[in-house]
């Protein structure tokens, strides 16, 4: 992210969709960018002065960006970051992926991790995919033995094992709606489904107390939204897990909101 951040602070103006995952303003600060556009998915009007800021699957809502109107806005000149942190449980990216239009554009850059879909987030690691050019540019400055052996070590593991990618695709494929269908039949709850492995719900309750008694009388955690300014109190973001598991859920929310 850190590097996406650079890449975009040389640009005029900047456009960010919103809610954005928290960590973005933070890079963004820290890389000198002092105010963003607010982005709707679709408009145009971009040029090469313009930088743009997009995470497809999107966190929290889990929507999917066309990838037609991402090329039209490479084509338009501007530089382009995709944040692709959850393609990878979209089967192959199913077409949705920008990380072959990276080739035709050199101000396009696709940032990916490896910790969501392999749920290795403490041992950092991701990666960048751009032109030559961008990437020669990147190494003069970005920090030296930024990749722990462990990380890796395990990263080259991890991603040649198709069986773990195989059964992260099937599962998901069968807990996720189950779930939906779940928090669907529940009072005062409501949720559109994207394509990631989260699903983001809005409650007619406050989802602070929701999440308190889920706590105190269930032991589980849901996340709130409220590090995202635009949601607020109204929202919580619940991770898809094992089918027993949100079952589990299931059950500890209907009695908080029976
Ligand atoms: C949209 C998005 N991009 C990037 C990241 C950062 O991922 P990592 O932990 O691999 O740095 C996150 C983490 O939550 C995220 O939600």
């Amino acid at each position: 992210m850190t590097y996406g951040a650079r890449v975009l602070a040389s640009c005029d103006r900047l456009w960010l969709q919103r809610p954005a995952f928290a960590d973005y303003d933070r890079a963004l600060k820290a890389a000198g960018v002092g105010e963003t556009q607010p982005l709707q998915i679709g408009q145009g009007g971009f040029g090469p002065g313009d930088g743009v800021l997009l995470n497809n699957p999107h966190n929290p809502s889990g929507k999917l960006i066309e990838p037609g109107w991402i090329r039209a806005i490479a084509e338009s000149g501007a530089t382009v970051v995709v944040d692709e942190a959850f393609m990878d449980f979209l089967e192959a990216g199913d077409g949705w992926s920008v990380v072959g239009l990276v080739e035709t554009f050199p101000r396009l850059v696709v940032i990916r991790s490896l910790t969501k879909f392999y749920a290795m987030p403490g041992l950092r690691l991701g990666y960048g995919i751009a032109q030559e050019g961008v990437l020669e540019e990147w190494q003069q400055w970005r920090d030296p033995w930024s990749v722990n052996s462990l990380a890796a070590a395990v990263g080259a593991v991890v991603l040649s094992d198709r069986a773990f990618q195989r059964r992260t695709w099937d599962w998901l494929a069968e807990a996720k709606p189950r779930l939906v269908e779940g928090l669907r039949s529940l009072p005062g709850l409501t949720l559109e489904v994207g394509a990631a492995n989260f699903l983001l719900v809005k409650s007619e309750r406050s989802a602070l107390e929701i999440q308190t008694e889920l706590l105190k009388h269930h032991r589980i955690f849901v996340r709130d939204c409220m590090s995202f300014a635009e949601l607020g109190e109204s929202y919580f973001r619940i991770a898809v897990r094992t089918v027993a598991e949100n079952q589990r859920l299931l059950d500890g929310l209907g009695e908080v909101l029976g």
